[in-house]
């Protein structure tokens, strides 16, 4: 396809909201709401055969009506009007439809649907849904969901294929300070489908990575989904968490969108070909996402853990195993070199334990050290809260640190993990908002800089 193709779903100029309604609570009014409310800086044309006028600007009868060209048409109106509103659509020009209502194949309406596509293409016309949430653009202040109306903006995109769950991420996603680019809710995929969105974001410059949450795809296209996605990966970083791994799950899947979930297996071997990275659960893709947003890729194998509790260190070392990430037996010089930093009880060996001793100056000193050394390709920094280190000054020390390599020309990714009540909670904030990922425990993190260097060996930075 040719990705230009969806510009107009993305970064429409005028977006017509048929079925926008003014009763606060019905779904239609939801979206012209949020297009405002979030922003939207093209124009707004709310439909509606009754209304003069929805949240203070005018509505027109039919989208004929509109004295202007309409890039979008977001339709949210029932089933049987659809086929309808499309015509009209199609001989306004409208570019791209976005269709919200439900009741397609998803319940067994394939007429319906194949019906939708067909008259849509007849104008030239693509199709995103039916059954969708709708779609969201940050950098364009494009907020046109009848999800949240905010959406922090970032450069993690998020493709689903289930509608609430993606409604339930955009908030979750505020609370967790994970900046999206997009959201775009697949619905049935009866036209637009994962391959098409993932090749447009691969090249949007807004988007870092792409995330997907994917139940299943249409019957048919597991060969060019592996083409295409392995084009997709070498170009950004793709997260999957395909869900139906189970034969039940696989079941509920089939009957939520309608699409076959197919043998996990042959998910799994296909996902580790195309070199898209398959997280277990939302959490894990979203902490994996987040790396991926902030850091520059490891140039290569050798990672260091600078730690001030022993057992943090261990489980970290454990995680580490566990996520193929490799801790570098540190040379006689640079063991000395740690040494500096922490009391004789310490130890310079990897993970190199500060102690509870050790204030955010040793952590500075120790971290440096770890980021000049050329042996050191990236960095584990974990705390366990004690009275004697600040949460805040440590983190203001590791962004030093980062900050004063980087001016010197050195980039390497840096994940931490901070263990601690509210206090540390606001340090780990405060890290994420300043570009180093910060997870509450060890593990996430060490998951977090094992899937930058799967990626990383993917893509060749890191020879295997
Ligand atoms: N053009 C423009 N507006 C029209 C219209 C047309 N051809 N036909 C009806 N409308 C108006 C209605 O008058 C109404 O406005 P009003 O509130 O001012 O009266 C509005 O469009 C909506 O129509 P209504 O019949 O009230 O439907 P609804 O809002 O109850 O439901 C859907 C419409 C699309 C929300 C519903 O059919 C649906 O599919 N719901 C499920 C959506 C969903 O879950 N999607 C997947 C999420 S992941």
């Amino acid at each position: 396809m040719n990705p230009r193709e969806l510009e107009p779903l993305f970064k429409p100029r005028s977006i017509a909201v048929i079925g926008a309604s003014t009763k606060p609570g019905k779904i239609g009014h939801a979206i012209v709401k949020n297009l405002i409310e979030y922003g939207f800086k093209g124009k707004i044309y709310p439909v509606n055969p009754k209304a003069k006028e929805i949240l203070g600007l005018k509505a027109y009868p039919s989208v004929k009506d509109i004295p202007d060209e309409v890039d979008m048409a977001v339709i949210s109106i029932p089933a049987e009007k659809v086929l309808n509103a499309v015509k009209e659509c199609g001989e306004k020009g409208v570019k791209v439809l976005v269709v919200i209502t439900a009741g397609f194949s998803e319940v067994g309406n394939e007429e319906l649907e194949e019906k939708l596509v067909k008259t849509a293409h007849e104008y030239g016309m693509r199709v995103l849904g039916p059954n969708i949430f709708g779609i969201a653009y940050t950098p364009h202040k494009m907020n046109a969901t009848f999800g949240p109306k905010d959406i922090l903006p970032g450069g993690i995109a998020f493709i689903t294929q289930s509608g609430a769950l993606g409604i339930a991420l955009m908030g979750w996603t505020i609370l967790e300070e994970i900046g999206l680019s997009a959201v775009v809710s697949m619905g049935n995929m009866a036209d637009i489908d994962v391959m098409e969105v993932s090749e447009y974001l691969a090249e949007d410059p807004n988007t870092k990575v792409i995330t997907i949450y994917l139940e299943g795809l249409k019957p048919g296209t597991g060969r060019k989904f592996l083409e295409v996605m392995r084009k997709v990966s070498e170009k950004k970083p793709v997260i999957v968490v395909k869900s139906g791994r189970s034969e039940r799950g696989a079941a509920a899947a089939a009957s939520h969108t309608g699409s076959l979930a197919g043998a996990d297996k042959v998910y799994d071997a296909a996902m580790k070909q195309t070199g898209i990275l398959r997280a277990l659960n939302i959490e894990e893709m979203f902490d994996w996402a987040r790396a991926f947003a902030l850091l520059p890729l490891p140039r290569g194998e050798n990672a260091v853990i600078i730690t001030n509790g022993g057992g943090a260190g261990v489980m970290a070392t454990d995680a580490a195993a566990d996520y193929g990430v490799n801790l570098m037996d540190p040379p006689e010089d640079l063991k000395e070199k740690f040494r500096k930093h922490m009391p004789w009880f310490g130890s310079p060996k990897n993970p190199v334990d500060l102690t509870g001793m050790a204030t955010p100056k040793e952590y500075y000193g120790a971290i440096k050290e770890a980021l000049y050394d050329e042996r050191v390709h990236s960095i584990i920094v974990l705390y366990c809260r004690t009275a004697v280190c600040d949460p805040m000054e440590l983190a203001n020390v590791i962004i030093k640190a980062r900050d004063e390599a980087r001016r010197d020309g050195i980039e390497k990714p840096i994940v931490v993990s901070m263990i601690g009540g509210e206090d540390v909670y606001e340090a780990m904030k405060h890290l994420n908002r300043n570009g180093i990922p910060s997870y509450p425990i060890p593990e996430r993190a060490v998951s977090a800089l094992g899937a930058l260097l799967r990626y990383a060996r993917y893509k060749g930075v890191v020879k295997q």
